[in-house]
């Protein structure tokens, strides 16, 4: 059994989603853990529903620290610094667990590295692990970017998705020994979750749809609802797409697309159907049954390949390239005219891709390497 407790940081909905599979091990394992939920997401749909849903643990601390966007992305950070900082001065566990790219993740991860810089003097030493490591946009004007870059050179457990984040990791001078390929995470919550969907959920009924009647759309990056031309341009595509292809748009909408729509006093087109965000059981039913996806979020873009459904990524780029090489995902950026080439390409299409981010037992992997450390 290991001395020393594991400590998962997390703060938002993808990454409770992406790191309940392996906390719900840990505990399985008997491994001791404790979680700090730093308080990015705070919205019932956007946080508590997905304890619930996934039967994850409350985590022991849960900090209130919301941010502050459009603005003070260093505010945010800094305030998470200050709060981590004490309790794991206080727990000092053997390695933090960060995943993804959030200011949640690169706050957790800089704590602990900073915490072990002073080991020479105090003998205090954290280890970091980054799950989902080595994805990259090479988009600096992401936030996510720079708490994703930040973080996987901080650490001491990179763990993978694919051999691609391997290669690229290797060639910023990350020394192979600390390189693991895993597959991504969000495949375990997939396999784990998709026929509890499918007993549990009452989605379709609800918003009266049937299968392959309609394309499911999420919008939220900061360069989409943050620029007023960016998001008038993809609203305009949603009234093309929808004459288009003749099928319903269902959007789940995000609070901070939300709250900017109100703030650029912008109007959704007639006829798209926006609902609230949803828990995961719904919104992966939801996936599971939709004949297209839009998007601008990574998860998403995941699942979709994931589920064997076509995906539209309304961004320049993508940070998860295996999915436009399989033929999943096709990068439309913003330009309607695109947006609605696109959608049509992607309907078309074979869905036949083989699943190039895991098999579901990604967790089993990233625990087996920390356990074999923490002795
Ligand atoms: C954050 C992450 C992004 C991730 C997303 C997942 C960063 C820099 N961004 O973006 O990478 O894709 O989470 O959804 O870490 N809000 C609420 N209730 C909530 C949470 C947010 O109303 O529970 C509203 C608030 O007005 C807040 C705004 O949304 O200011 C933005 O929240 P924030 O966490 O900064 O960014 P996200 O867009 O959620
Ligand atoms: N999701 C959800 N309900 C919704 C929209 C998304 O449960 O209404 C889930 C989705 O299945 C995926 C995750 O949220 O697992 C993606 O989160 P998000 O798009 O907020 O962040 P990103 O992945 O872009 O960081």
């Amino acid at each position: 059994m290991p001395k020393r407790k594991l400590c998962f940081v997390y703060g938002t909905r993808p990454e409770i989603i992406k790191l309940s599979p392996v906390i719900k091990l840990c505990r399985k394992s008997k491994i001791p853990f404790f979680c700090i939920h730093t308080g990015q997401h705070w919205s019932y749909q956007l946080d508590r529903i997905f304890f619930k849903e996934l039967s994850l643990p409350a985590p022991q601390y849960r900090l209130r620290i919301k941010s502050k966007a459009p603005f003070r992305q260093g505010d945010h950070t800094g305030r998470m610094l200050i709060a981590i900082e004490d309790i794991m001065l206080k727990e000092m566990p053997y390695c933090v667990i960060v995943q993804g790219d959030t200011n949640s993740a690169l706050a957790g991860a800089l704590t602990a590295e900073k915490i072990s810089t002073t080991e020479s003097y105090t003998g205090f030493h954290i280890k970091v692990a980054h799950v989902e490591a080595g994805l990259r946009s090479y988009d600096r004007t992401m936030p996510e970017e720079t708490n994703r870059f930040i973080a996987d050179h901080l650490s001491d457990f990179l763990f993978v998705p694919t051999a691609k984040e391997g290669k690229i990791l290797r060639k910023e001078g990350v020394p192979g020994s600390r390189i693991y390929k895993t597959g991504n995470t969000i495949v375990d919550t997939v396999k784990q979750c998709v026929a509890v969907a499918e007993k549990e959920s009452l989605i379709l009924d609800k918003l009266g749809l049937s299968k392959g009647s309609y394309v499911l759309l999420t919008l939220h990056r900061q360069e989409n609802v943050d620029s007023k031309k960016t998001f008038q341009n993809i609203l305009k595509s949603l009234k093309e797409v929808k004459s288009a292809l003749k099928l319903q748009v269902i959007f789940p909408m995000h609070p901070r697309t939300a709250k900017m729509l109100a703030r650029f006093k912008l109007k959704i087109p007639r006829d798209i159907k926006v609902v609230n965000p949803m828990g995961f059981l719904d919104f992966l039913w939801l996936e599971t049954n939709a004949a297209l996806v839009m998007t601008d979020s990574g998860g998403v873009q995941e699942e979709a390949c994931t589920l064997r459904i076509g995906c539209v990524t309304l961004r320049d780029n993508t940070e998860r390239p295996e999915t436009v090489e399989v033929g999943s995902n096709i990068i439309a950026g913003t330009n309607p005219v695109n947006i609605v080439k696109a959608c049509k390409k992607m309907l078309k299409s074979r869905k036949k891709w083989r699943n190039p981010l895991g098999d579901g037992k990604a967790s089993e992997r990233i625990l087996k390497v920390l356990m074999k450390y923490n002795r």
